[in-house]
């Protein structure tokens, strides 16, 4: 259950600039892989543009406070060339944050629904994945309760800054799993 006062919407540049300030948060990248991002005026500018063809972004904001967001990359999946209308912008790959004060309350699961919701709705893709660390818990709690399905579990295929070789798990879902 998410709280009352939790709305989703689109992303703006003044939603960008108050992610910012909790993004580099230990407790915030020490199970992500991407450790830092410059903030920009490209990058503040860009999560206006961000709902284009190949990226959509859904964010959460609290009681006016940004305190989440998911991020559907749009990618390529895999097939034999001559049929590339069935694979060729077909696949999502999904990623989430959400303000550590703000954990455990239900937040990211609520943004990666309705990132699915878009992917497999308005922008038709066929199927959606996403990766993880495998200490990372709450990440793929998050996975399973949308009804993700663990396709990977790889042995000491992840690098971490503080364990070096760890394990990662890949999730994925298809369309017709979703509307199901
Ligand atoms: C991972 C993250 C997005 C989860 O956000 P959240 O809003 O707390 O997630 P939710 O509340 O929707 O769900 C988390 C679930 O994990 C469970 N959980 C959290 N930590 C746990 C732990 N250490 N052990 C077992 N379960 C745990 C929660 O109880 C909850 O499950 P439940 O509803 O069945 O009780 C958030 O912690 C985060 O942003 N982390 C940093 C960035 C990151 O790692 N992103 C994902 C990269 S793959």
């Amino acid at each position: 259950m998410t709280m009352s006062g939790l709305r989703l919407t689109s992303p703006t540049a003044e939603l960008a600039e108050q992610f910012l300030t909790w993004r580099h948060r230990p407790d915030v990248t020490r199970w992500f892989l991407q450790q830092r991002i410059e903030h920009t005026e490209e990058y503040v500018a860009d999560w206006a543009a961000y709902d284009d063809h190949d990226h959509h972004r859904v964010v959460a904001v609290l009681d006016g406070a940004m305190v989440g967001q998911a991020t559907l990359g749009v990618v390529d999946g895999m097939g034999q060339s001559g049929n590339e209308a069935e694979f060729v912008g077909r696949e999502g790959r999904l990623s989430y944050f959400v303000h550590p004060d703000h954990a455990g309350r239900g937040i990211a699961t609520a943004l990666a629904r309705e990132a699915l919701a878009n992917a497999f709705g308005r922008l038709g893709l066929r199927r959606v994945q996403a990766g993880c660390f495998a200490d990372n818990v709450a990440s793929w709690r998050v996975m399973e309760k949308l009804g993700m399905r663990r396709e990977q579990h790889g042995v000491k295929d992840s690098f971490h800054t503080e364990f070096g070789w760890v394990d990662g798990y890949t999730y994925a879902l298809l369309a017709e799993e979703w509307r199901e």
